[in-house]
């Protein structure tokens, strides 16, 4: 979906003029967090969406330059730049949806959770002028540890009255691109083809593949599930080691966040076939979020898709247990976080 309708085909006979029809609806976007790795090449894919009529980038310093750049491509979203505390809420007001990716990166030898003293306090922050100016707007959480800041986006917005599950999402979606594209490489399938859910949480061993239910039907050994599930559960960890202090993945998480971004956009302007893995308030385990594949609507997560979690395969189950005390203990962590601010 993301290659057909955000990256612009470009042949000699199209121009990107003829890229950028006007549609029906087009919704305004506000990225918290734009100058950062993520939100810049972020920002820049969701310029090229036709989907988009305004562009709000917001962060605590740089942001201008971004936004002065990024406004003189030709497509029709209009870019606007927000710069602190004093500038957000103007930046939030009227918007349809906010994409959260403020807050600092892992280093070698950090686990996700390592970054919550820093970016647990940036996400209540934030989520707190969400719930002021655009309460009704689809929230998109992308900081880390997304297992325990989006049970602390919910608890804020429950403070402030305004909690709706429905449009409250953790972007897991890179699990998922990263899923399918070593599955593809292994077993050397069209890459376009092949989609694989990827439910539970997203760090170490709350990251869990369902490689029984990958589409189209492909069969593994043992040795290939354990292989492949290892690999997309330390694949974040794989890129902060290769840069080495540097930060973490950056380019894969636009593209995946462009991607969860994009099918938000036509849930909203009514395509009524949008599916996303995504960490949501969920019944489909005693936890209280929990990611798995979910149909988006105009109103938000129209259903909870329980199928991929039935005829799971043995060692599939044994997984499902396994993550589940530490993704409870995530959850509880970030409830405690802000009920004991109170
Ligand atoms: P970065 O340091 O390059 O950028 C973060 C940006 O956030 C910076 O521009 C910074 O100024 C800004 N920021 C800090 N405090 C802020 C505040 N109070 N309000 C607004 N902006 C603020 O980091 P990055 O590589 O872009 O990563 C950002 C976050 O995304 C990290 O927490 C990282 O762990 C997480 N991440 C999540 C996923 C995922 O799959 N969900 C994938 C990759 C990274
Ligand atoms: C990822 O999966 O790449 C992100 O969660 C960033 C990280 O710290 O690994």
């Amino acid at each position: 979906a993301l290659q057909a309708s955000i990256v612009p085909k470009i042949s000699p006979k199209t121009s990107f003029r003829n890229q950028f029809q006007p549609r029906a609806s087009t919704f305004k976007v506000a990225i918290l967090g734009a100058a950062g790795g993520i939100g810049q090449p972020l920002a820049l894919l969701v310029k090229m969406s036709p989907l988009v009529s305004a562009l709000h980038l917001y962060d605590i310093a740089n942001v201008k330059g971004v936004a002065a750049d990024l406004s003189h491509c030709n497509t029709p979203s209009q870019v606007l730049d927000f710069t602190g505390q004093l500038e957000l809420a103007n930046c939030l007001k009227g918007v349809d949806v906010v994409v959260i990716p403020a807050g600092v990166p892992r280093k070698p030898g950090m686990t996700r959770d390592d970054l919550f003293n820093v970016n647990a306090n940036i996400v209540k922050t934030l989520v707190e002028a969400v719930a002021d100016n655009c309460p009704d707007a689809f929230i998109l959480i992308i900081s880390n540890p997304v297992n325990s800041t989006v049970p602390i986006a919910a608890e804020v917005l429950k403070q402030k009255g305004v909690y709706n599950p429905k449009k409250l999402f953790g972007v897991t979606t890179l699990d998922v691109v990263r899923a399918n594209t070593f599955v593809a490489q292994r077993k050397n399938l069209r890459l376009i083809d092949v989609d694989v859910p990827v439910v539970g949480g997203h760090a170490g061993i709350t990251i869990l593949p369902l490689l029984s239910k990958t589409r189209p039907l492909v069969t593994f050994s043992q040795g290939e599930v354990e292989e492949l599930t290892v690999r997309i559960q330390n694949a974040g960890t794989e890129v902060v080691e290769a840069k080495a202090g540097a930060g973490s993945a950056t380019l894969s998480m636009a593209y995946a966040a462009a991607r969860f971004l994009e099918s938000s956009l036509r849930a909203l302007d009514g395509d009524g076939d949008v599916y996303e893995c995504s960490y949501v308030q969920s019944d489909l385990t005693e936890l209280p979020f929990f990611a798995s594949r979910v149909k988006l609507g105009r109103k938000g997560v129209e259903a909870i898709i329980s199928a991929d979690l039935e005829g799971l395969t043995e060692y599939e189950s044994q997984m499902l247990e396994a993550l589940k005390p530490e993704l409870k203990a995530s959850i509880e962590k970030g409830v405690a976080f802000v009920q004991k601010k109170q």
